[in-house]
């Protein structure tokens, strides 16, 4: 090809370009065709005994100074209620592996103080056990997801547990319960069989935990109508086997139970655990490849239910993903095993991209949980002594609140642009929309290009639209102390022109509206 003849060919691509970029992004919502209901516990949250993710976090004790309920601090437990957080997950991770529950049980200044050897070798005083944990979702309004520990616990160890928790009998367990100041069984919704068994749950192959699952959930006895969902600790990125092999090898015998496989999947910047990157002071090559890696659990998911879907076609098991969010380099002069990272607009952006796909998967994907509530990692809030500020993430979760049991629909995006940078590309637009439980249309949409406005046409039959708009002057803007307001939800609505639905969506934002 002559030098003329390439100008001409990309001279002609670029007009071709330039069209279809001119072609506005258009989002067709199928209002007729409902999928499945988006459970509530997407939405859930994970508090683990790790850095001040509960203690000073959540928990003061009763004698601080700091206003608290039974020891729960009153302004963390009072902003996370405006979540409606529908389920807490506790007391890990890693630390469930090495959590022995008889030692968080009985009068608090006589449990055994021991070390947290997964999380900075730190003091555990164990005054967080099961009955404050059940404070805290009572308080809540949440239901209770309790991790059992498999790695170093026994199966009786771990059969006694559930008992002393859910029977109603007059068995001593019970009896303890009671004297211990809770006469009515705890409520358990989900219960999980250890945690990162590949990992730091014991370094298990999946044949040799698939056979502990069915020999310690053989043991877990509750009372009928009191049975929490059983989880199996599954695999976690790229790795389906653990999928695969769990949903093929356990089956619900008799006396056995077996709802759920879990997933791990935690966003890098780098994707490199060594370096992972910076939660503040990135550069943009940062900020898109962030939002790539953190859309591939769309990939992830898939290819994981496409496994659940050969083994168990009648799609009885949920595919839980109990672990995910956004993990950076630690903030430099804190405790490395405290995992405290700073929280920007990227990681709001992050949240609203993972619930679009949740949402889209809500058939198998049942339950999540952010990784974690308070201090730790994608945290919605964070607290110094008695100060406490609310994160870009935690306004993700508050403006997604009328997702909670919805019932998804699907949709179409069209034309939707694409964001560059380098050598990456990722849409520019991502979606969701749903039909709340009060028959209200809800719709979400991301725009992940922090430098340019997207026009994106809504096909739905709705007037108008009124909801909330996030976003932020830099990709790395955060809420600190001394400015806990630079990062905030602002009223956002809009009506049909001549019947069309237009919605202009500042570069690097987030919008969830509801038809009026
Ligand atoms: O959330 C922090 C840790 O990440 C959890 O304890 C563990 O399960 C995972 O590796």
């Amino acid at each position: 090809m002559t030098i003329l003849k390439i100008a001409v060919a990309t001279a002609l691509l670029s007009i071709a370009a330039l069209g279809q970029a001119a072609e506005p992004v258009r989002i067709t919502i199928e209002t007729g065709k409902p999928g499945a209901v988006i459970n509530k516990d997407v939405y859930g949250q994970f508090a683990e005994h790790l850095g001040s993710g509960i203690y000073g976090g959540l928990w003061v004790g009763p004698d601080s100074p700091i206003p608290n309920t039974r020891g729960w601090r009153n302004d963390v437990i009072g902003a996370l209620k405006n979540l409606h957080v529908p389920l807490v997950r506790w007391p890990g991770g890693c630390f469930a592996d090495e959590y022995h529950w008889r030692e968080g049980i009985g009068e608090r200044r006589s449990r055994p103080v021991k070390v947290n050897t997964n999380w900075g070798g730190v003091t555990e005083s164990n005054a967080v056990g099961t009955h404050e944990f059940f404070d805290l979702v009572d308080q809540l309004g949440a239901d209770a997801y309790v991790n059992g520990n498999l790695g170093s616990g026994t199966a009786q160890e771990m059969a006694e547990w559930l008992e002393y928790m859910t029977a109603d009998s007059t068995s001593t367990l019970a009896e303890l319960r009671r004297k211990n100041g809770h006469n009515a069984p705890f409520k358990v919704k989900y219960f999980a069989i250890g945690n990162e068994a590949w990992g730091c749950g014991g370094n298990m192959t999946v044949q040799h935990y698939a056979d502990l699952y069915n020999q310690y959930a053989s043991f877990l006895k509750t009372p009928k109508e009191d049975t929490p969902q059983l989880i199996a600790a599954g695999g976690h990125d790229d790795d389906t086997s653990w999928s695969d092999y769990l949903s093929a090898h356990i089956h619900e015998q008799w006396n056995m139970h077996f709802d759920a496989v879990s997933f791990h999947y935690y966003t890098l910047p780098t994707g490199i655990w060594e370096k992972k990157g910076q939660a503040t002071g990135f550069p943009e090559e940062q900020w898109i490849s962030t939002l790539k890696n953190t859309l591939r659990i769309d990939t992830l998911i898939k290819n994981n239910v496409a496994k659940l879907d050969k083994n168990d076609p009648k799609k009885k098991l949920a595919f839980n993903v109990d672990e995910w969010g956004t993990w950076y380099d630690v903030e430099p002069g804190t405790n490395p095993g405290f995992l405290f990272q700073k929280n920007t607009l990227r990681d709001a952006v992050v949240a609203a991209l993972n619930f679009n796909i949740f949402h889209a998967h809500a058939d198998r994907v049942r339950m999540t949980n952010i990784a974690q509530m308070v201090n730790v990692l994608q945290s919605m809030i964070v607290t110094d002594n008695d100060k406490m500020l609310l994160t870009p993430t935690y306004y993700a979760y508050q403006m997604y609140v009328p997702f909670q049991g919805a019932t998804s629909l699907p949709l179409h995006v069209e034309h939707n642009a694409e964001y560059r940078f380098g050598k990456l590309s990722i849409p520019a637009i991502s979606a969701s929309a749903a039909r709340s439980a009060d028959g209200k249309l809800l719709v979400s949409v991301v725009n992940t290009n922090p430098e340019k406005t997207a026009d994106v046409v809504l096909d739905m039959p709705v007037q108008k639209l009124n909801g909330q708009l996030l976003t932020a002057p830099r990709m790395d803007s955060l809420n600190t102390f001394e400015q806990p307001d630079q990062v905030h939800p602002v009223p956002y609505s809009i009506t049909a022109v001549k019947g069309k639905m237009v919605l202009t969506l500042p570069p690097k934002s987030v919008v969830v509206l509801t038809a009026q």
